[in-house]
């Protein structure tokens, strides 16, 4: 961390010619449990992890916002007053990654919060597009820093709402509350568990002795913006022939009573999410008792739910499961995130972490022919100064 933290300052210091006055962090996070239910009003229990965005930053001594994204050598500038139309930044298109920290400025000046100029470099060891959220990390950075400047009160849960607001209306992705949630709401070596309709949560320690391992397939997510819309869809589909506000409100006895009224794809998507929000209610409760292998059982179940009935995973997600299942100290392993590409999480025993990692990434190459990320990650704090 204090590498980071180093480097970001150093990067601030060679673009604007002083120091920092403040520096931000924003980690991003894996989802052990709970996948595509957000949007459904169900349970999920992520965790952030200690892969972040790093903002170093000072007020703008003009009425312009100065935001430097080193990882990819380029800047926008704008001002609060005149917040950019999403595609056009001064007649050019506003680069995609600005779309997320200027969506931010503009939904916290709909709030009615005040964002005042800022000069900002970034960074960030989050992956981008493998489903550990790296654009959730740069929203709660961004909106961590705005706060630190302006002063105004908004709690971790405000917070991530603002930047779902942001993703949803300014970015125009329809995601669910779940990755700002994990991202702004972290503790370290904790698991969060969420009910995303009455937006209750609370801490779940993890059990000693297990190690979080993420491995990236090296597939990026494609097609992942009209698969997922297309999975909204259908789930809001089963809710109305349900005659239920959201499949919350539908019951594991009572889809199985009717499910023949759906139909047949929709009736599979919307037997993920309600056996999946059961799943969920009951691997929390698990994981308080410390029983890591029927927890990874669960996982496991949710995989295979992921791929046969919600149809979101991807062969080489499905190698990288099948493989980590065969080797020592597995508990579980499962796809993460949204699916279509990116990282499998796996829990496993702590003893035997490092052989894992090492033995997954080396068949998966065999198998494959690629070359995937292993890391053995931390769950950590969330969004805030540092
Ligand atoms: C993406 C979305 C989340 C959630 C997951 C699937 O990460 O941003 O809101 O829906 O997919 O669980």
């Amino acid at each position: 961390m204090n590498s980071f933290r180093e480097r970001v300052t150093q990067l601030f210091q060679d673009t604007f010619d002083e120091q920092p006055k403040f520096i931000v962090r924003a980690p991003g996070r894996v989802n052990l449990l709970g996948e595509h239910v957000d949007y459904n009003d169900g349970f999920v229990l992520p965790a952030a992890i200690d892969r972040a965005v790093w903002i170093a930053f000072t007020a703008a001594p003009s009425p312009h916002s100065t935001l430097v994204a080193v990882d990819l050598d380029e800047r926008v500038s704008f001002s609060s007053e005149t917040i950019p139309a999403k595609t056009d930044l001064d007649g050019k298109p506003l680069p995609h990654w600005a779309k997320y920290p200027v969506g931010c400025a503009w939904a916290l000046n709909d709030a009615g919060y005040e964002t005042p100029a800022l000069n900002a470099v970034f960074t960030s060891d989050v992956p981008r597009g493998s489903g550990l959220s790296s654009s959730a990390a740069v929203e709660m950075a961004f909106i961590s820093a705005w706060q630190a400047l302006a002063g105004f009160e908004a709690d971790a849960m405000a917070r991530a709402q603002l930047g779902q607001r942001a993703e949803n209306l300014y970015v125009g992705v329809n995601c669910g509350i779940m990755d700002q949630f994990a991202s702004a709401c972290g503790k370290r070596d904790h698991a969060l568990f969420l009910d995303c309709r009455s937006l209750e949560w609370h801490t779940v320690p993890l059990p000693d002795g297990v190690a979080i391992v993420v491995a990236d397939t090296a597939v990026p997510r494609s097609l992942s913006d009209s698969a997922y819309n297309e999975r909204r869809s259908a789930c809001e589909e089963a809710a109305r022939l349900f005659g239920a506000k959201s499949l919350r409100d539908v019951s594991v006895a009572e889809f199985q009573r009717n499910k023949n009224k759906l139909p047949e794809l929709v009736a599979r998507r919307a037997q993920h999410v309600v056996e999946e929000i059961q799943r969920t209610e009951q691997a929390v409760f698990l994981l308080k008792q410390g029983n890591v292998r029927a927890f990874g059982r669960l996982m496991n179940e949710c995989h295979e739910s992921l791929r046969d009935l919600y149809e979101v995973s991807c062969p080489e997600l499905d190698v990288m499961v099948r493989i980590a299942r065969s080797l020592d100290g597995c508990y579980g392993a499962r796809l993460t995130g949204a699916g279509f590409g990116g990282c499998t999480v796996n829990l496993v025993a702590h003893s035997e972490a490092e052989a894992f990692a090492t033995g997954l990434a080396s068949r998966y190459t065999r198998e494959t022919d690629k070359n995937p990320s292993v890391y053995i990650c931390r769950a950590e704090a969330g969004a805030g100064m540092v």
